[in-house]
C-alpha cells in the first residue's frame, strides 16, 4: 500500500503518528508562507500543511502542487489550533504537517472545478465525466447505487430467488421501443437484436423450472430519450412461478419497504402498506396511469351537473360523448391571469380545447363564464368539489382521455406552484388492472399495453371475445412521486390464449412462428402458471438521490441525443470492418 489511511480515518487519536496519505489536491490555500492542502479520496478529505523552517524541501514541492494533482504525503498528525476544527469533516479536528511530499502525477488546469457544484454545462460535464465523478455529488449516487443493488441481492437471497444473467445477443422481445442491431459476420445479412428487457427468457427459465429469478439486467432500447429514459438502463427484474398478483405486489412492497427505511431514512414513506389503486381511478382521480399521491387534489367528474347548463362547451361535449371534469385548486384565487394563461396553454398542449375557470372569491364567484351559469349550478360545482373562499375551479370538457390527461398535467403544475411536491416523502402507490391494449385512434389497430405476454384477467375472457379494447389484465405498475418506477404482470402460460392474443395483435402465423416460436413450443412442455415485474434502477435512485435526470445516477449515461460524449460513441467505422460485416451504408 502507497498509504496508511484514506482521508476520513484520522482523528484525535491518532495525534503523534506518522501517517503517510495519497489522494487528489482538493483545495490548496497560500497563507503567508504556510500551505494549505486538503487531500481528496473516495472517503473523504485531510487537511495538511507545510512548515517551511523545518520541513522547507517538503513545503517547496507543496508550493508547486496545483489543484487535481496527485499526492503523497508523509508527516504527523496534530491537534489543530483551538476555534479552527471544523465539525463537517470527519477529520476534521486534526490536520498532518507535512513532512515530505511527493507528486505522483501532475494534472492540467481542468475544464471546470471538482471542489465545488457550479453551473457547468452539462456537455462539458459528459466529455469528461471521468472528472464529474470525482465530484461528491455523483460519488455519493454511484456509491448509494452500490448500496441498494447490495440490499436488493441480499433480499432476493433471503427469499430464494436465483440470479441468472441472460444473454445480451439475442433475438429481441418486444417491449414497445425500437430495438438496437448487431449484425452478424458469420451470417451475412442476418442480425442479433439487443434485449428490451430479459422477458422471454426470464419466462423461459419458469418454464426450465428455476422457480423464482432475479437479475440485475441491463436493457437497450432505441427510442426517444427524456429525463427518465436512457438507451441503456438498468432493470431489477424478476420472475416467480406458481403466483397470483398479489403475491408478486406483496413481495415488491416488502423489498421497498426495507429498502426506503434502511437506505432512504432521510425521506418519510407516506404510507404504509401502499395504496393500491386500479388505473381507471388513476386516470379519473388524477389523469395520470402514474399519480403523484404526495397531495391530494383530485379531479371529479361534474358531467351531470355540466349536462344541463346553457354552455355550449360544456353541454356540447357531453353531447358528442365527451366528459366534463373539474380540478379545485385550493388556495387558487391567488393564481395571476398570466398564470392562469399558462396552465391554459399546458392544458392545450396535451388535446384540450381550452381550460375554463371559476374562482371563488370572498364576494362571489369571479369567471369570464359566470353569466354562462344559473347560481345553483356553480353552488352545484362548488359542491361537488368541496370548494372554499379562496379556492379555483378549473374545467376540462372534452373526451375521458383529453380532459383527465389535461386536468391531470394541469393538476402536476399547480401542485409545484403550490410547493406540494415534498422532496423528503416517499408516496408508493401500486396501480393495477390496467387495460391489455392500447387502440390506435385512426386505423383501430390493437397493440399490446404492456407487453403480447400479459395475462387477461380470468373473467374476462368474454370481453376478450366481443370487445378486445376493453379487455383488462393482470398487470401492474408500482409508481413513486408520479413515475413509473416498475411493472409487470402475470403472464400467458397457455399456448393457444398466447396465439389468440398474437392474433388480436394482427401478429400472423408466420410472424409468430418466427419472432416467438420458441415460447410458443416451450408453453407445449409443461409451462407453470407464471409472473413478475421489473423495477427501473434508475428512476428510483433519481427519486431517493433528489437528481432531475437519470444521468445523474449512472457512471457512463448517454447524453440527451443517445450519444456518449466521452467516447464518441456511436462512430463511424473503418470501410474493412463494415465490409467484414457484409453491410453497404447508404449515403444521406
Ligand atoms: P417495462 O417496459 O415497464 O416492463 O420496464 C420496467 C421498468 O423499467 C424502467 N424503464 C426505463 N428506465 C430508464 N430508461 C428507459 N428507457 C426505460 N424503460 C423502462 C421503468 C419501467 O417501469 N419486461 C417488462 C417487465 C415485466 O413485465 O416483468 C418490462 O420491461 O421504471
Ligand atoms: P370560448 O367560448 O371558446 O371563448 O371559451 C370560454 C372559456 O372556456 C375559456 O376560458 C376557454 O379556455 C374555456 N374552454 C373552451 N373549450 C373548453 C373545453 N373543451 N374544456 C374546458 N374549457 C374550455
Amino acid at each position: 500500500m502507497l498509504r496508511t489511511h484514506t482521508n476520513n480515518q484520522l482523528n484525535k487519536n491518532h495525534v503523534g503518528q506518522t501517517v503517510t496519505l495519497c489522494g487528489w489536491v482538493h483545495r490548496r490555500r497560500d497563507h503567508g508562507g504556510v500551505i494549505f492542502i486538503d487531500i481528496r479520496d473516495r472517503y473523504g478529505l485531510t487537511q495538511a500543511v507545510t512548515d517551511p523552517n523545518t520541513f522547507s524541501t517538503a513545503h517547496h514541492s507543496a508550493n508547486e502542487a496545483r489543484s487535481e494533482f496527485v499526492i503523497k504525503i508523509t508527516g504527523t498528525v496534530r491537534l489543530r489550533p483551538d476555534g479552527q476544527a471544523n465539525a463537517n469533516m470527519e477529520s476534521g479536528e486534526i490536520e498532518v504537517l507535512i513532512e515530505e511530499f511527493e507528486t505522483l502525477n501532475a494534472a492540467k488546469t481542468t475544464p471546470f472545478e471538482i471542489d465545488h457544484e457550479s453551473n457547468v454545462n452539462e456537455e462539458l460535464r459528459l466529455k469528461y465525466r471521468y472528472l464529474d465523478l470525482r465530484k461528491s455529488r455523483l460519488q455519493n449516487n454511484i456509491v448509494q447505487r452500490h448500496k441498494v443493488v447490495k440490499m436488493m441481492r441480499d433480499f432476493f437471497d433471503r427469499k430464494d430467488f436465483i440470479e441468472v444473467e441472460t444473454p445480451i445477443l439475442i433475438k429481441g422481445t418486444p417491449e414497445g421501443s425500437r430495438e438496437y442491431l448487431v449484425p452478424s459476420r458469420i451470417y451475412p445479412g442476418t442480425f442479433f437484436v439487443l434485449p428490451q428487457s430479459p422477458q422471454q427468457l426470464k419466462q423461459l427459465l419458469m418454464v426450465a423450472g428455476f422457480d423464482r429469478y432475479v437479475q440485475i439486467a441491463r436493457c437497450f432500447r432505441d427510442e426517444d430519450l427524456r429525463g427518465d429514459r436512457q438507451p441503456e438502463f438498468t432493470q431489477v427484474d424478476l420472475e416467480m412461478s406458481f403466483v397470483n398478483q398479489e403475491d408478486i405486489i406483496n413481495l415488491i412492497e416488502e423489498l421497498l419497504i426495507e429498502l426506503s427505511e434502511k437506505l432512504v431514512s432521510h425521506k418519510q414513506l407516506a404510507s404504509k402498506p401502499f395504496p393500491r389503486i386500479t388505473w381507471k381511478e388513476a386516470m379519473e382521480s388524477y389523469g395520470s396511469d402514474k399519480p403523484d399521491i404526495r397531495f391530494e387534489m383530485k379531479i371529479v367528474d361534474v358531467s351531470d351537473i355540466a349536462e344541463k347548463t346553457a354552455f355550449t362547451v360544456f353541454n356540447g361535449a357531453i353531447k358528442s360523448g365527451g366528459v366534463v371534469k373539474c380540478l379545485k385548486v385550493e388556495g387558487g384565487l391567488e393564481l395571476t391571469r398570466k398564470e392562469i394563461d399558462d396552465l391554459t396553454e399546458l392544458a392545450k398542449v396535451h388535446g384540450a380545447k381550452g381550460l375554463a375557470y371559476i374562482q371563488i372569491a370572498e364576494d362571489g364567484p369571479k369567471s369570464s363564464l359566470v353569466k354562462h351559469f344559473t347560481p345553483e349550478e356553480i353552488q352545484a360545482f362548488v359542491d361537488r368539489s368541496g370548494a372554499k373562499t379562496g379556492d379555483l375551479l378549473f374545467f376540462g370538457a372534452d373526451s375521458f382521455e383529453i380532459a383527465c390527461n389535461s386536468l391531470g398535467q394541469v393538476r402536476l403544475a399547480c401542485a409545484e406552484r403550490f410547493g406540494l411536491r415534498d422532496k423528503n416523502k416517499l408516496a408508493y402507490l401500486w396501480v393495477y388492472d390496467f387495460p391489455m391494449f392500447e387502440k390506435d385512434s385512426v386505423s383501430g389497430q390493437l397493440s399490446a399495453a404492456h407487453h403480447p405476454f400479459t395475462s387477461p384477467k380470468d373473467d374476462q375472457m368474454s370481453v376478450l371475445d366481443t370487445n378486445p379494447a376493453e379487455t383488462i389484465a393482470k398487470a401492474y405498475d408500482i409508481v413513486l412521486n408520479g413515475y413509473e418506477i416498475g411493472g409487470g404482470s402475470i403472464r400467458i402460460h397457455d399456448q393457444k390464449l398466447q396465439k389468440k392474443i398474437f392474433d388480436l395483435l394482427k401478429i400472423s402465423s408466420e410472424d409468430a412462428e418466427r419472432r416467438f416460436g420458441h415460447i410458443l413450443e416451450a408453453f407445449t412442455y409443461g409451462a407453470p402458471p407464471h409472473g413478475g415485474l421489473a423495477l427501473g434502477l434508475e428512476r428510483m435512485l433519481m427519486i431517493y438521490q433528489d437528481e432531475p435526470n437519470i444521468r445523474e445516477v449512472m457512471a457512463f449515461p448517454k447524453d440527451s441525443k443517445a450519444k456518449d460524449l466521452m467516447l464518441g460513441a456511436p462512430a463511424a467505422m473503418p470501410t474493412e470492418t463494415i465490409d467484414e460485416l457484409h453491410l453497404t451504408i447508404k449515403q444521406k
